[in-house]
Parts: structure tokens; sequence; C-alpha cells
């Protein structure tokens, strides 16, 4: 149908990426003389009389190799469905009510919404409430089940990959063992992809609870063999068998923040090795930047599948990257089950194949 008017908002943590798939909207939309409204700043732009914009293909050309999104976005807020440590929260039925009367005042007819985990947990509710959604999954961490990648990965892996090659030099100069937190909270996907791509000699995962005396042995083993340095590569969700995840902030909205394993993690190897350590915190540097051409083709790609779900009615979708093919599945099953590293699985035996210690 032409004249159409769909939405787009982008949710949760930025990354790079974002504006690919913005391209991909507003490219394909032009070419069925739609029009594509972008809300600023996820949901809360949904609020009346909604905080949006006309995206014109002339005004988006050449947002496709910037990182950050033009639109905005926030993981905190009112239309938070992720709470604690991985609880849902219904979104207020007085909340939806604004946001329904914004979308129908701007005659929007569909609503593509970016983002994660949260994100795609209020879109269902949406959709569960009559309005019709398409999920486009983006996250850092990779841990969207239903989709063999999010784009962002790439690029924060080429970051930790960068910064590890970076750490490798100084790390040698010294005889130090130099540690890397790196993000991740669930899932260990970019300390694994870091690490092994980087050269690390330990990774700390979420998945696989580690003891620190088999780290410890591992580097100095090395030690032994006459490698007096090492990089330690842990994800911000790692923890010692037995014991929490390391909580920075529990304090605001949505979920805890996590941070400080790698401290730990430098002062106890120091202990138990007797070796020099230092610890660099990755943070927000993983978000930040230019998309790789990786997640620029792979933005585009869904950004233009989630146009093709709206014309073909299949609400309710999230696009899914399979066997090198842009589809979709129900975003029901995209947010049922994170998707974890299996610490049985060909990646892991890879890494350990090659002599890296998980510390289990
Ligand atoms: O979900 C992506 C993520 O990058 C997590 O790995 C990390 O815990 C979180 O976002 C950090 O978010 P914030 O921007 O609120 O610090």
């Amino acid at each position: 149908m032409s004249g159409q008017k769909i939405g787009l908002l982008n949710g949760g943590g930025d990354c790079p990426g974002l504006n690919a798939v913005t391209h991909g909207v507003v490219g394909a939309a032009k070419k069925l003389g739609w029009d594509v409204i972008g809300f600023r700043d996820g949901f809360e732009g949904l609020f009346p009389p909604g905080d949006c914009k006309l995206l014109k293909a002339e005004k988006t050309a050449g947002i496709l190799k910037l990182g950050g999104t033009i639109l905005g976005t926030t993981n905190r807020g009112s239309f938070s469905s992720k709470v604690g440590e991985g609880g849902i929260r219904k979104i207020p039925a007085e909340i939806m009510a604004q946001a329904r009367e914004t979308l129908e005042a701007q005659g929007i007819s569909a609503l593509v919404c970016v983002g994660g985990d949260g994100t795609l947990t209020t879109a269902l509710q949406f959709q569960d409430e009559g309005f019709p959604v398409i999920g486009v999954p983006k996250t850092i961490d990779n841990d969207l089940r239903a989709t063999a990648m999010t784009f962002g990965f790439d690029s924060a892996t080429q970051v930790v990959v960068d910064s590890l090659d970076r750490l490798h030099t100084t790390a040698s100069s010294h005889k130090r063992v130099m540690i890397l937190e790196v993000m991740g909270r669930h899932a260990g996907w970019i300390a694994l992809y870091g690490g092994i791509g980087g050269g690390a000699s330990a990774i700390l995962l979420p998945e696989i609870p580690f003891d620190y005396q088999k780290v410890a042995n591992a580097i100095l083993e090395r030690e032994e063999h006459g490698f007096r340095s090492s990089l330690i590569v842990v994800s911000e969700g790692a923890a010692p068998a037995g014991e929490a995840q390391v909580i920075a902030d529990a304090s605001g909205q949505g979920e805890v923040r996590l941070g400080g394993i790698g401290e730990q993690v430098a002062d106890k190897i120091s202990e138990l090795t007797g070796k020099e350590t230092r610890c660099t915190t990755l943070g927000h540097l993983q978000r930040g930047g230019s998309p790789t051409s990786l997640d620029r083709v792979l933005g585009t790609r869904f950004g233009v599948k989630a146009v093709k779900l709206i014309e073909e009615k299949r609400f309710g979708r999230m696009v899914s990257y399979q066997q090198y093919h842009v589809g979709s599945v129900p975003i029901k099953e995209a947010v049922s089950e994170l998707n974890l590293v299996d610490p049985e699985g060909e990646l892991v035996d890879t890494a350990k194949s090659v002599g890296i210690c998980f510390g289990d």
C-alpha cells in the first residue's frame, strides 16, 4: 500500500550499526513510497505529542558509517521491561495508552523496534495489545537467541582485539599480567571471540565459573615455558565458582550495572603468582565508534528486511540471521531464552586446544 507511514525507534544501549539499520529502513520504505517517522530516545519518544521526525532519504544519506544512533536511545525510563537481575516488568496500562495515542495521532501503521532483549520484550507487549510491531535484534553482547548474530557484536569484538594487541606490547616490556575487563553481562561472546582473536592466555566467562588457583597455575606454567607476560580477558559477568557477579551499581532503574571483577582478578592473580598485574576496563569504548563492514552490511540487511516484513504483514516477528540468510522468527521465540556460550561447545574447545585457560 503506498502512502503508508511506519515508525522506527532504537531502544537499550547503543551499538555500532544502528544507523545502518535506519539507512536500510528508510531506503526500503522510500522504494515503496512510504514515510518513516523516527522516534527519539526509544519508547520515551512515544509520549504525547510524540518526540519524532520524518526521516527523509536525502537526510539519512551518509549515516551508514556513523557510530551511535541519530535517533537517540535509552536503557532506562518508563518503558523498561527488564528489572533487577533478569526480572520482567509489565508496562503500566496508562503508559501504553499514552504511547498508543501518539502512534494513532501520527498515523503510524506499524512500528520497527530495534533493540536487545529488553526492547524486544517491550515491543512484544505492544504486539500483544494489538499494535503491529517488527523487531530488529541489536546488542554488542550477541546474547539474543533465534539469530546467529546481532549487528554491533563484530565492532565490539574488534575493539577488544585491538586493545589486546596494544596491551600485549606493554605487558611484554614489563613482564606483567594484564587483565582486560570487557562487556557481557550474561553471555561471554565478546570475551571469547576477542580473547581468541587477541591471543589471550586465559578467558573468564559468565557461563564458566572459575577457580583463581587454576588461572594462576596456567600463568605460572607459561612462565616455565619462557613466556614472562600474559593477557587475561574477563567478562564483566564472570565470577569465581560459588560467588556472585560483581555489581557496580544497583540503584538505577532497569537492570543492575555490573563491573569490578577485573580488578579483583588482578589482585588475586598477583597474590597467587607473585607477578605484577594491571587491569584495564574497556567499558563503553566497545560500544562507540564506526561499525565494521560486517555490521554495516548486516544492519542494512536487517533494516530492509524489517520493511519487507511489514509489506507482507508478518507482524510480531523479529528479523533473524541464520545460515548466511536474513529471515525472521516470532519475537516471543527470540526473548524466551538467552544465547549463551556452550562450555562444551566447539568454540571453547578450539580455545582450549590452543592452550587458553578458562579457570575450570
Ligand atoms: O547490553 C549491552 C551492555 O553493553 C552490557 O554488556 C553492559 O552490561 C551494559 O550494556 C552497560 O550499559 P550502560 O550503558 O547502562 O552502562
